[in-house]
């Protein structure tokens, strides 16, 4: 049988971040919450029957804020997963945790719901970051969930870090990282902040006193340094993992393996089609409700990927990973030499060390995973035509 991971999307939080752009809405009304899951419920039902050649290795639930769901209403959405698809019984699920919304107790009843995995939202240890950036919680929270989630039984727990914080300081990444390693982790997620347009920060982009461009790269080259050296392997440009516990749901994202998400501005990646649904609760609710159902506008994109495109995008999202491209494994899936196609545009990165030759085909060196996104734009292009493709 394929395998499939599936996200489920909970678009709900106690209030939104300064930075954040993830579609979610500030509620936590749990009679909302009740009518969401049973559109969720109903949204399985539609996509068990397309699934069932495919047994489900890794469950996400993502967000917004997931912890924000109670026992019952996972309950209710584990037991509906289980009906509808077929569960792999070494499944990996991983829930995002913000720190402000759990207690031993909750995540022991999480764990018992099937979470085998937290990612847990710390983005700092410092409490001025996290005042900035807008959390709801402080750094006393964040060293208690990650307490909570050991007590609860939880052997794989992860941290979400953030750089690049407003008024943030090379020190106060180093001690964030610092702290991390001395604690009880598994597998750490480094982002730089990100302005995203429409956010608050975006429209105080200027007030903001943001490090300078030296700095930033200074605070993800040391914060990667200190993490490998603390036992912590980089297998991604943001993601660092002890022995075994890289997380297997992200890394299909970026080996281009098929996904089904769930929710209003969730992505798939299935049945060779890439679509999403569109980022509107109220209209998800409305979708589902026999007497004023408008399913069929819930999709928002829905693209057939042309093999040609098939091909950059496996190599786009194959180049965020340490391992980088397997030549191999690309002739394998595609048929076609990778350096046949590619070997021109990656000349000027090999020579300027961005990009290194690896046993098995090519990578990016740490100076090419700071500045993937712009060399990535510059190797990929989905309109290319590939001899053999069409
Ligand atoms: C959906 S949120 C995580 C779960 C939970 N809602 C929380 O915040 O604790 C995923 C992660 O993305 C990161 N993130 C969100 N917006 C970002 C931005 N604009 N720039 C960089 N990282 C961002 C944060 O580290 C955040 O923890
Ligand atoms: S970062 Fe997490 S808690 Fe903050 S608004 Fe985004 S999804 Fe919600």
């Amino acid at each position: 049988m394929k395998t499939l991971g599936l996200y489920i999307h909970i678009p709900f939080c106690m209030s939104k971040c300064e930075y954040c752009d993830f579609y979610s809405v500030a509620n936590n009304s749990e009679s909302l919450k009740d009518r969401y899951i049973n559109a969720l419920a109903a949204h399985m039902k539609e996509y068990g029957p397309q699934a069932r050649d495919y047994v489900i290795n890794s469950i996400y639930f993502g967000g917004g804020t997931p912890s924000l769901l109670n026992e019952k209403q996972l309950k209710f959405i584990m037991k509906n997963i289980k009906s509808c698809f077929n569960i792999s019984p070494i499944c990996e699920t991983s829930m995002e945790v913000n720190p402000g919304t759990v207690d031993a107790e909750k995540l022991s009843s999480f764990r018992k719901c099937g979470i085998n995995r937290l990612s847990i939202g710390v983005q700092s240890f410092v409490d001025d970051d996290l005042k900035a950036a807008g959390r709801i919680h402080s750094s006393e929270d964040a060293y208690k969930a990650i307490n909570d989630a050991r007590k609860a039984k939880f052997g794989n727990v992860s941290i979400d870090l953030m750089y690049g914080l407003p008024n943030q300081t090379l020190q106060s990444v180093v001690d964030n990282v610092n702290t991390a390693s001395g604690l009880e982790v598994d597998h750490v997620s480094l982002y730089g902040l990100k302005i995203e347009e429409g956010t608050p920060f975006w429209f105080n982009r200027h007030k903001l006193m943001l490090p300078d461009e030296e700095t930033e790269r200074n605070m993800y080259f040391t914060a990667v340094g200190l993490l490998e050296h603390s036992g912590f392997r980089q297998y991604e440009i943001s993601n660092f993992a002890k022995r075994n516990k890289a997380c297997r749901h992200n890394l299909k994202y970026w080996r281009a393996s098929e996904y089904l998400g769930l929710g209003p501005g969730a992505h798939s990646y299935f049945a060779g089609k890439r679509f999403s649904f569109k980022k509107s609760i109220s209209l998800y609710l409305d979708s589902f409700d026999p007497s004023k159902t408008t399913v069929e506008q819930l999709v928002d994109e829905y693209i057939d990927i042309p093999y040609s495109s098939r091909i950059a995008e496996y190599v786009m999202l194959n180049f965020r990973l340490n391992l980088g491209i397997d030549c191999q494994a690309f002739r394998k899936q595609f048929g076609q030499n990778f350096n046949d196609i590619y070997y021109d545009r990656i000349l000027p990165y090999i020579n300027s060390g961005h990009i290194v030759k690896t046993k098995n085909g090519y990578a990016f060196s740490l100076d090419g995973m700071y500045v993937s996104n712009y060399i990535l734009a510059r190797i990929i292009d989905f309109d290319m035509i590939i001899p053999g493709t069409n």
